[in-house]
């Protein structure tokens, strides 16, 4: 697990190397603001050697943050992560794992027949009620995630999960009203309470791609004061004194800034930004697609690439995302050891301070 002392000794052996704010408070400890993520990529294993090399200079050179899911490549990723949080000169104290469960996942590649495979996998074994399923791929009931987080601590070869996130449950509203989700979500987040009383996870937060960052009457809404009153509520059914809820997880970059910009969360100075509202509920925000899956590392928009710190296209996306106020890391996918290197010195700058991040809207 990684704690305050492993976490702060790490700050100390990297920051000199860092801009000012580089690392951020993630509970006790500290977090790197570049996050390396584990997302795209073909389900090869030259992929994973790709990303286990990856991986492994970035713990090595001021990275401890590794956000993946168990979904993501097949379940490749997660294992992968484990691999490199094993060979990579660091404690595991110092590193923060992310992970996420949702998402049925394969084992390793796509099988022949989903659907069957689900059926015998899932259904057939008692872990999932058919009627839990959305499309057949998305589930978010307390057993379901019960025996992912199971697979993902064996995945990563770790004892406790840092972060777990329920992944996307906007994904339910397809099928179910916003009440029922609200209402799975508050089961989950009990169960989670208690595995986080029984030592596997230390945080829990809900992912998302869209629910937090559209307004109240877009079809995937999902508003955060009531996530964040369900997850009181589970707290103290579970029993346990106060929220492990601890963090958020959206889109964030130069063409998706709605999180600062669009107002959709009853705060208590009126209707609020999710980052906005995030911060005051004392929720790390964790951005995804920093760099806009790629696109942003071939240029931005000149207005606004003026405005930003950073030799390449790459770093001043990067630079956007971490200088946003109430972002804690930017999330960063990054399978190639060039790309760690290049993206890590976007730490070299400091963040823009709250008035210059403003000022890049005007
Ligand atoms: N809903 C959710 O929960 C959700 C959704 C999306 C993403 N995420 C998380 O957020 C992370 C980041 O998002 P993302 O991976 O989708 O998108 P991203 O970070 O914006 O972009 C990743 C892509 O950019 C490439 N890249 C990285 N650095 C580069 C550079 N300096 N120059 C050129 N290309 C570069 C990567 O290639 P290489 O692999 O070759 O390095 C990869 O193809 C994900 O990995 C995942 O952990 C979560």
């Amino acid at each position: 697990m990684a704690t305050k002392e492993g976490t702060w000794a790490y700050r100390d052996r990297f920051t000199e190397e860092f801009g000012r704010t580089y690392f951020r408070r993630f509970g006790d400890g500290v977090v790197s603001s570049v996050g390396l993520g584990t997302y795209l990529g073909e389900p090869t294993a030259e992929v994973d050697d790709r990303y286990e090399e990856a991986i492994t200079a970035a713990l090595e050179s001021g990275c401890n943050l590794i956000d993946t899911a168990i979904n993501y490549r097949h379940q490749r990723s997660e294992r992968v992560a484990g691999r490199a949080l094993s060979d990579a000169n660091v404690d595991r104290e110092a590193v923060v794992v992310a992970t996420k469960g949702g998402f049925v996942p394969f084992d390793g590649e796509r099988p022949d027949d989903p659907g069957r495979y689900v059926r015998e996998e899932y259904v057939d074994s008692g872990v999932v009620d058919r009627s839990e399923l959305v499309r057949g791929s998305h589930c978010i009931a307390p057993d379901f995630l019960d025996d992912q987080l199971d697979r993902s601590l064996a995945n990563l070869d770790v004892e406790t999960i840092d972060l777990y996130y329920v992944h996307n449950p906007e994904g339910q509203l397809q099928e179910r009203s916003r009440e029922a989700v609200y209402a799975r979500l508050e089961a989950t987040f009990e169960r989670l309470e208690e595995r986080v009383a029984d030592g596997d996870l230390r945080y829990y937060g809900v992912a998302t791609w869209e629910a937090f960052r559209v307004h109240e009457e877009h079809a995937s809404y999902l508003s955060l004061p009531e996530v964040v009153s369900r997850a009181r509520s589970a707290a103290k059914a579970a029993g346990n004194v106060a929220t492990h809820l601890r963090a958020i997880q959206l889109p964030f970059n130069v063409h998706m800034a709605d999180a600062f910009t669009v107002e959709a969360h009853e705060g208590s100075e009126g209707v609020e930004s999710a980052l906005r509202f995030a911060r005051d509920a004392g929720l790390n925000v964790f951005a995804s697609a920093s760099i806009g899956q790629g696109r942003l590392a071939e240029g931005l928009p000149e207005a606004v690439a003026d405005r930003l710190e950073g030799e390449t296209s790459a770093q001043r996306a990067i630079n956007f995302a971490r200088s946003a106020p109430g972002v804690t890391s930017a999330l960063v996918g990054m399978s190639d050891r060039n790309h760690v290197a290049e993206n890590l010195d976007a730490g070299r700058y400091d963040p823009m301070g709250a008035d210059a991040f403003d000022s890049v809207f005007e």
